[in-house]
């Protein structure tokens, strides 16, 4: 079977016959709300958001399950009807026959279009969809027929789409009695949908969303008719892939002012007969849209029902996108460089789309939750830097004063919500992500100062991580913590920060790592609440104290010496190796600190030295990983090595030798390398216990574990997965290219490019992958890529690609390089490139490998930007941030590097 191909450097691609392929979808939407998904025959949905679908919503299953779709009918004189979609019970027929029409997909960042030939009926048919990049609510379709036979053609078109018009969560609760609240309109131009009301989770309410679907034939030919209502358009009997309606006169069209209340609403367009010589075209616009009136929406439509203004819209669409893409590489492997378009794109899709929205993310109502909130940020942070300060700013007033955090997100930025239900649950690594991004931000910007502006905390009545309720809370005390005299609390964000790793290092289980709580970066890990460890990480926790305390020791050579922090936090600041022994002590003060600020806290501030502090982190830090050194290096009877990542709600050790099988687990590994804590021996033995245990070429890999072959509800959800699918034992990309990254930071190169090119050999494998380009949240144990596009893994790719393999990062606002790429990696020209923003200034940096040198041997020997040698220190390449901040902002500068 053949894969797509790459027709650009930008992405775009082409793929023949994508309908031979099941659970395909393609995402087009706009940031002012439209969230689309496309099939290869038109299938998916189109909504704004949970409660606003146009189309029905659909989850992957549905693709093929369901009727409804984007149809556009041709009855051909004297051949009957034809859809140009593929969406007839007869073309479907044919399918696994030689008779099936061929078909030719081509996409690029949110357009798609599909191009069917029929031999039969001799049209071939053409339909571009997309969803203008402004702030119109519209999807549209332009669709192109052309006679591609040896005699004339003639042809009555029909557009046919069902108008969903209501909450997803009516597709079964009340679908029918919802179906009563509809009053639906013919216009001149389209049918248009005004519910009522609208029944869903919020109660009965008036409706305000207005749907429509339009259509206009050539330069302004209007549609003769309308098909307004599915069950009239049917026909009884009929179905939406073989409608009565096109194909027998009987069944009366309307016109403009008709009215019916009551029924379930089409998008049914008759355009008038048609005639096509030899190879004449003809041309037709489908446009669904949302409005907040009658009036708004036909105003928001009209521009569009001129064929000529969408196809300049979809030129604009394309330019708009492409200019958001602002890494882009060139080295010798150019189909990486393409797909790795789509890798950076993903990003900005999950910023739009959420966790939910698209097919396989049929769940959620479109937020993101606090881990995807921070990860994001790693993406924006690389390619679109400004903006990014106020952004984590805003983000650090979801931290509580117990270093837990809000976990509903509101639509604004550093908007957070108390939830309703009242559900607690405190994933225990969200502590450690703010500082993950943050450190990248300060690195990258040199913005230090930022640790030092204060910002309020979170308050509900969720107090003590999750462990008790604050019953002096009432919901009109607000969502700000106060102190005792009722103001609002401030600190710095690095208070923010220390507070989420010091309760994080008290808050620990029986064997002295940190609990498990209600899960970690592993959501499904969710049954080990009261004595679950994750070691994974309690490792990354006590990574972060350690650069925090680097942070420190900057910030007082830089003239602050001392900081002021909230009185409560002294408790959390001793410093003994006695306390930090004892799980029991450990728990004790964290609880009487929790308590102390369950209410409110005092707002005495108290005044600590940089110096002390990062000592007295740093005391925390080395203890953590003895700790774990000395307790979670295990050795099966293989003689394997590794670290074990987990304790379970009974308190055992999940990995290592065990009747039903040797337990390995990735993500502990995963973090025993990146904070430094596994040496280099051990990164070794890690490594090859992976090899063994865990990877599978022929799926992309590394696995996520081994096959437990137990319901281990002692552990979590992930044990009822099958075994291969999601947190269970899939090749979970985010995981692996975690991984990836891990083995990068300790220079183990060619081990972290065979993570990633076993991954990305897989994925762009299309006849094993069977997703167009990207990365998926994980490859099934058949090889199939799921969950595509909304996935964090996205961001970690597009880090560790810039970040480690062309090994380019700030430090402290300079630019340092330090390329990681293997021999293999460069082109003819001995070449690879990166364009990207930094210091505001878009720049390229050439790696040029002149005497074609492996990795490992080759050094820099100098640098040069824009043709003028710079005076890097020789064995720290590191180009100043002053020196950056003098290259003028408009053009694109070169630096490049040579190697020796
Ligand atoms: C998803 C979630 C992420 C979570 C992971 C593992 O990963 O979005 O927060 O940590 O599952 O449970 P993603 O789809 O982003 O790769």
């Amino acid at each position: 079977m053949a894969g797509y191909e790459f027709l650009d450097d930008k992405g775009t691609f082409r793929l023949s016959n994508p309908d031979l392929t099941s659970y395909l979808y393609f995402p087009i939407a706009n940031e002012s709300g439209v969230m689309s998904s496309v099939t290869p025959t038109l299938g998916g949905d189109c909504k704004m958001g949970q409660n606003t679908f146009l189309l029905a919503p659909v989850s992957s299953e549905d693709l093929h399950n369901n009727k409804s779709s984007r149809n556009f009918w041709c009855n051909v004189k004297g051949k009957g009807i034809w859809s140009a979609t593929g969406r007839s019970a007869k073309q479907e027929a044919v399918l696994f026959s030689k008779e099936k029409e061929d078909t030719v997909l081509e996409a690029g960042m949110m357009w798609h279009k599909i191009k069917r030939v029929s031999k039969e009926y001799g049209i071939t048919s053409e339909i571009t969809s997309f969803v203008p990049y402004t702030k119109d609510t519209v999807e549209l379709m332009i669709v192109t027929l052309k006679n591609s036979g040896a005699e004339p053609v003639t042809f009555t078109p029909t557009a046919a789409i069902p108008i969903y018009g209501r909450s997803a969560d009516n597709i079964r609760d009340h679908r029918h009695v919802t179906s009563l609240l509809h009053r639906v309109e013919v216009t001149k131009e389209g049918v248009i949908l005004n519910p009522t009301l609208t029944f869903d989770e919020r109660g009965h309410q008036k409706n305000s969303v207005v749907y429509g679907v339009f259509g206009a034939a050539m330069e302004g030919e209007k549609p003769i008719g309308f098909y307004p209502v599915a069950e009239d358009f049917i026909g009884e009997g009929g179905n939406f892939e073989n409608p009565k309606a096109v194909q027998d006169d009987d069944i009366p069209y309307m016109t403009e002012g008709f009215k019916i209340d009551g029924y379930e609403a089409f998008g049914g367009i008759r355009f008038t007969e048609n005639t096509l010589a030899v190879n004449e075209e003809a041309a037709y616009v489908i446009i669904l849209g949302f409005g907040t009136s009658k009036e708004n929406l036909e105003e928001t439509v009209k521009p569009f029902l001129s064929i000529n203004f969408c196809k300049k819209a979809l030129e604009e669409t394309m330019a708009y996108w492409r200019k958001k893409l602002n890494i882009t590489y060139k080295t010798g492997k150019k189909d990486f460089d393409s797909w790795m378009q789509w890798v950076n794109f993903q990003p900005i899709l999950r910023r739009i789309y959420g966790c939910s929205f698209l097919p396989h993310h049929d769940y959620g109502k479109g937020g993101r939750g606090w881990r995807d909130l921070w990860q994001d940020c790693l993406a924006l942070l690389l390619m679109n830097p400004s903006g990014v300060q106020e952004m984590l700013f805003d983000n650090f007033a979801g931290v509580r004063v117990d270093g837990s955090n809000a976990t509903i997100i509101g639509t604004k930025q550093g908007e957070f919500i108390a939830d309703r239900n009242n559900i607690t649950r405190v994933w225990m690594d969200h502590g450690m992500w703010p500082f993950l991004t943050t450190y990248l931000y300060i690195m990258q910007s040199g913005d230090i100062n930022l640790l030092l502006k204060e910002n309020t905390y979170f308050k509900d009545p969720q107090a003590v991580r999750g462990e008790e309720k604050d019953d002096l809370w009432k919901p009109a005390d607000g969502n700000l913590l106060r102190t005792s005299l009722g103001e609002e609390y401030r600190g710095s964000l690095l208070e923010h920060m220390l507070i989420q790793h010091l309760t994080a290092f008290y808050d620990v289980g029986e064997h002295n790592h940190i609990r498990l709580r209600g899960a970690d970066w592993n959501d499904a890990l969710d049954m080990a609440k009261d004595r679950g460890e994750s070691v994974a990480f309690t490792f990354m926790y006590g990574a972060n104290l350690e650069q925090m305390a680097e942070l420190l020791l900057t910030l007082d050579v830089l003239g602050t010496h001392k900081l002021l922090l909230l009185k409560e936090i002294a408790l959390l600041l001793s410093d003994n190796p006695e306390l930090y022994d004892s799980p029991v002590k450990k728990q004790e003060l964290l609880f009487d600190y929790c308590r102390k600020c369950k209410h409110t806290v005092s707002g005495d501030k108290l005044q600590v030295s940089c110096k002390e502090l990062a000592d007295n982190l740093k005391n925390k830090a080395a203890w953590i990983k003895n700790h774990i050194r000395k307790t979670e290096w295990i050795t099966d009877k293989d003689g394997y090595s590794w670290f074990n990542s987990y304790y379970d709600n009974n308190g055992r050790a999940v990995e290592g030798d065990n009747a039903k099988g040797v337990r390995m687990m990735l993500t502990g590994q995963v973090f025993a390398i990146m904070s430094h804590t596994a040496d280099e021996e051990q990164v070794k033995d890690i490594m090859s216990a992976a090899d063994a245990y865990l990877y599978d070429e022929s799926i992309g890999g590394y696995k996520l574990n081994t096959d437990f072959h137990e319901l281990k509800t002692d552990l979590g959800r992930m044990f009822g997965f099958a075994y291969g699918s999601k947190e269970n034992g899939a090749v979970f990309s985010h995981m692996a290219v975690m991984y990836a990254n891990a083995l990068y930071q300790r220079n183990f190169v060619p081990e972290g490019y065979k993570v990633i090119n076993s991954l990305y050999r897989h994925l762009c494998d299309f006849s094993k992958s069977r997703i167009y380009p990207g990365i998926p949240e994980y490859v099934g144990d058949n090889g199939r890529g799921l969950y595509h596009y909304l996935t964090g893994s996205a961001s970690w790719l597009l880090l560790t690609v810039l970040n480690e393999m062309f090994g380019i990062k700030g430090e402290l606002g300079g630019l340092k390089l330090e390329p990681k790429l293997l021999l293999e990696q460069f082109d003819k020209d001995k070449q690879a490139s990166v364009e990207f923003i930094f210091a505001d200034r878009k720049l390229k940096v050439a790696y040029h490998n002149k005497n074609s040198k492996e990795y490992g041997a080759y050094q820099i020997g100098s640098i040069a930007i824009d043709g003028n040698q710079s005076d890097c220190d020789k064995n720290h390449w590191v180009i100043n941030r002053n020196i950056l901040d003098n290259l003028d902002s408009n053009n694109l500068h070169l630096i490049t590097v040579e190697l020796l």
